[in-house]
């Protein structure tokens, strides 16, 4: 191990004075989860709540099943997948021949950038290279398998990387598979039990360092990791220069994929499993990564309307996450031709109409002391306790029977404020429940004067907590 300045003190220094780390940029990380757990999540990645995940690869191609079709076709041999070949393709058609139709003609990442913002959205993360191996970039690692040799013939992180670079609010993040199913050096090293680690040196490592010198992303999103351990991979090396040495040391953040037996255990913000979302609070920052085609990450042709998940569901999921601590990375899959359809902008732009009006009861908010009412089902509660007085949001999917909506989790004091977010004819009346409690009494409100369709937030002030 090369041990700069402070590296091997660093723990320790950390235990006894926990305030140097927030002040001090010289301290190193140890490349051992000891130490790199102790790094604090820089602050813009909790505060902004709610991402947009793009799977876009070969996979857009075919676009049938979903992003691991090659896998599903010569890996598992899935029937629908075999047939699915058999009887469109040539038989000497080759997973290879696919790059030649990533077209990406209508691929302009502005137009992307601006959908994502009207999506309301604070960061992207951007798949670099799934586990097919093909990188949407021109790495000098992947001779003739990358977007600028064969298919589109650009470089589709880059552009996107300058696109939302160039926007306000939007950070740049990037999605990159460890392994690869098919790689001759990946297979052998794994023939080898993992003795022999000539597919990280030569691919792996040199792919993940090439893109964040080149695209310097604040989201390094690992996947494709859980077949070998993180001993193979070298992901704590890689960690302790990103957190010391890289051009986004003070802004990136990781997940926690590096390596069997280390997802959920160690490295950044946790995902623990695709669409993860435990319903109850996690101290530990998560992420639910989630998909809009509930049946998969990557373009579909033959989606179905009922596979795409309804507005409701996925602010459901939004704000029952983030009431437990957690961000939402919401997924699209364009077209091989570089399309978000019109069902994906959608729902994206349905999220950022809702955002929007209600944007202050998510972004830079904390979980409360209870993430979801104690009496009423499906209210979730978060908190801003940057204003004085502090604020608790409730927010409701369901409009309540009799216009009265009974919470059983705040206490009152005389003092208590409720208004409905984005309403001007706040604030409302209520009574204290005995001990705890309360009851709104909400008015008859026309439908066309809501402030926002399918949820509705009420703003608390002057609780007692
Ligand atoms: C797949 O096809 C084979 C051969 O036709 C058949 O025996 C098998 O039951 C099929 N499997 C499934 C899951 O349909
Ligand atoms: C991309 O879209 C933007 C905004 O609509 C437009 O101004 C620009 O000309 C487009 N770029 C290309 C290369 O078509
Ligand atoms: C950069 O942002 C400006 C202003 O929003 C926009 O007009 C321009 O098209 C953007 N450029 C790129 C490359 O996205
Ligand atoms: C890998 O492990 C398996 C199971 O433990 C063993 O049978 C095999 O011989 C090992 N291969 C090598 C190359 O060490
Ligand atoms: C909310 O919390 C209560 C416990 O107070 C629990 O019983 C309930 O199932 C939770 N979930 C929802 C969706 O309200
Ligand atoms: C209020 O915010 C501070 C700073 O983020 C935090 O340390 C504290 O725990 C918060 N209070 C509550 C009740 O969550």
């Amino acid at each position: 191990m090369a041990c700069l300045l402070g590296c091997s003190a660093g723990g320790a220094v950390l235990v006894v004075l926990p305030a140097l780390l927030i002040v001090s940029s010289a301290l190193k990380y140890d490349p051992t989860w000891a130490s790199l757990d102790t790094r604090p999540l820089p602050a813009w990645y909790d505060e902004a709540k709610f991402g947009i995940f793009i799977h876009w690869g070969v996979f857009s191609v075919p676009s049938f099943r979903s992003e691991w079709f090659w896998w599903d076709w010569q890996g598992a041999k899935y029937n629908d997948t075999v047939d699915f070949m058999q009887e469109n393709y040539p038989p000497d058609f080759t997973y290879a021949d696919f790059a030649n139709q990533f077209s990406a003609e209508f691929y302009n990442a502005t137009q992307w950038a601006q959908l994502f913002q009207d999506a309301g959205a604070r960061y992207i993360v951007f798949v670099s290279k799934h586990h097919e191996g093909f990188t949407n970039w021109p790495s000098k690692y992947s001779w003739n398998w990358n977007s600028q040799d064969v298919g589109p013939r650009r470089d589709l992180v880059g552009e996107l990387a300058t696109a939302i670079k160039n926007t306000t609010n939007l950070h740049f993040g990037l999605y990159h598979s460890l392994y690869e199913w098919f790689h001759p050096l990946y297979l052998a090293d794994k023939e080898s039990n993992f003795s022999t680690q000539n597919f990280v040196n030569s691919k792996t490592l040199r792919e993940l360092y090439e893109l964040v010198n080149t695209y310097k992303p604040d989201v390094v999103w690992s996947d494709g990791d859980w077949e070998a351990p993180d001993t193979y991979w070298k992901s704590q090396d890689f960690i302790a220069w990103l957190y010391n040495e890289s051009p986004v040391k003070d802004t990136v953040v990781t997940n926690d994929r590096w390596g069997q037996g280390v997802m959920c255990e160690h490295g950044g913000f946790f995902t623990c499993s695709d669409r993860y979302n435990p319903g109850h609070i996690v101290n530990h920052k998560w992420e639910n990564a989630m998909t809009i085609d509930s049946q998969s990450w990557g373009f579909r042709r033959n989606t179905v309307l009922s596979d795409i998940l309804p507005i409701e569901q996925l602010l459901e999921q939004l704000v029952s996450t983030i009431s437990c601590n957690g961000n939402v990375l919401l997924n699209v899959g364009p077209t091989k031709d570089g399309i978000i359809t019109p069902i994906y902008q959608e729902r994206l732009l349905q999220m950022g109409s809702w955002l929007k009006v209600n944007g202050e009861a998510i972004y830079g908010t904390k979980p409360w002391i209870y993430q979801n009412d104690t009496v009423t089902i499906n209210v979730w509660y978060t908190l801003n306790n940057k204003t004085n007085p502090p604020v608790v949001y409730a927010t409701l999917f369901a409009w309540p029977n009799a216009n009265i909506l009974k919470l059983g989790a705040p206490v009152t004091t005389p003092n208590t404020a409720v208004s409905l977010v984005g309403y001007k004819g706040s604030p409302f009346s209520w009574t204290a429940s005995p001990g705890q409690g309360l009851s709104i009494i909400m008015p008859n409100i026309n439908p066309n004067d809501l402030p926002s369709q399918w949820a509705w937030v009420l703003k608390l002030t002057n609780l007692t907590f």
